[in-house]
């Protein structure tokens, strides 16, 4: 059942660039979105004058990448809630609003209940759900599917990348009737599934060497800035969910307002660097990082010069800084697993946690 490997998060992992293969397949045509084939008409991309997204956990951190890109790209402005918050918080939508539902299971309380009050008050709902015929899916006005297959590793891998994807497909149909088309980006999509397996062959040497050093320590940070920081968050998470280290997230620029103080001699930390137009500025905080006795394992393009102080090294190969995070998603996803393995633990039933969460 798990193909060979030890554990269905390893499996999940693996199947990435195959099932970003399938999550894409039919739903570009001649270097353009095909709005319907991610359940939306050009009518309704146009008639969207702001996007709520809502989702928990992973979804979340995935909801924060389509912030990013949707903003960037279609200049839609966009806002992201924790689905749990968002409920309770008096929300302010108005008929121009979308409110996208991120969920893999498409079952979790919190999500579906924001989905709920966004329906009660007639706004138009999307969802982004791996799971068909769901109850998100099947409450929402449109529905997106990730098409990842059954993810049965608590830990989120493939789930989340698919997430990306689509919420990438989105901001690219979006920019296509707010008069931004990036044919360009659109054929780099189609070029995903094979550099995911160009980053995979490259992970199996080293990465779980450095992670066997990660486990042994205590407390880690993850920086990064823009989608590096998106990225982070996801990584401090995969990390706390299965190697039950403590980790957090930081916005690299936020270090020297308090968290600095916390860096020590061997104090790990995790810098992603793909956003090139500030890969200088995170390069700066490393160096500060690093003049307090850090331990760098730092996830970087390529294209970074290998003379910087960064002790274990994870290149990736970014062809294009808004495409990156699926790939930068992977090293996250291996160190985080490797680190639960050499811990002993059982990566694919972390303790406390349950795949989905249908109670509040
Ligand atoms: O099924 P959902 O996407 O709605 O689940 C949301 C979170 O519970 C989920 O992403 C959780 O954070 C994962 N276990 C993280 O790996």
């Amino acid at each position: 059942e798990r193909g060979g490997y030890a554990h269905f998060m390893l499996k999940e992992i693996m199947e990435q660039p195959d099932v970003w293969g399938d999550c894409l397949l039919g739903r570009i045509h001649e270097d353009q979105v095909v709005p319907k084939e991610i359940g939306l008409t050009p009518e309704l991309l146009t008639r969207v004058k702001r996007i709520q997204i809502v989702a928990a956990g992973t979804a979340y951190h995935a909801g924060l990448i389509g912030k990013s890109l949707i903003e960037r790209l279609a200049r839609v402005p966009v806002n992201v809630d924790v689905a749990s918050e968002f409920r309770y918080a008096h929300p302010i939508l108005d008929k121009d609003t979308m409110v996208i539902a991120i969920s893999q299971s498409g079952e979790t309380a919190d999500t579906l209940a924001c989905l709920r009050m966004a329906r009660e008050q007639g706004v138009f709902t999307y969802s982004i759900t791996n799971t068909v015929g769901s109850t998100v899916a099947r409450e929402s006005d449109a529905v997106a599917y990730t098409l990842a297959g059954p993810e049965i590793a608590v830990a989120s891998t493939k789930a989340y990348t698919t997430q990306i994807l689509v919420l990438t497909l989105l901001a690219l149909a979006l920019a296509q009737v707010h008069g931004n088309p990036r044919p360009d980006l659109v054929r780099r999509m189609l070029q995903l599934p094979l550099l995911g397996h160009k980053v995979l062959d490259r992970m199996n040497q080293g990465i779980e060497s450095m992670a066997q050093r990660l486990a042994k320590t205590h407390d880690v940070f993850y920086i990064g800035r823009g989608l590096d920081y998106a990225l982070a968050m996801e990584g401090q998470l995969k990390i706390k969910e299965i190697s039950y280290l403590h980790a957090e997230a930081y916005a690299a620029g936020e270090l020297k307002h308090g968290t600095l103080a916390l860096i020590e001699e061997g104090t790990p930390v995790v810098a992603i660097v793909t956003e090139r137009e500030v890969a200088d500025k995170t390069v700066s905080n490393i160096l500060e990082v690093k003049a307090r006795g850090a331990e760098v394992w730092g996830i970087v393009d390529d294209w970074l010069p290998s003379t910087l102080p960064i002790d274990h090294r994870i290149a990736v190969p970014i062809e294009e800084p808004l495409l990156a995070p699926v790939l930068a998603a992977i090293p996250l996803q291996l160190l985080a697993y490797y680190t639960a393995v050499a811990r002993g633990h059982d990566v694919d039933q972390p303790r406390n946690l349950a795949k989905s969460v249908t109670v509040e």
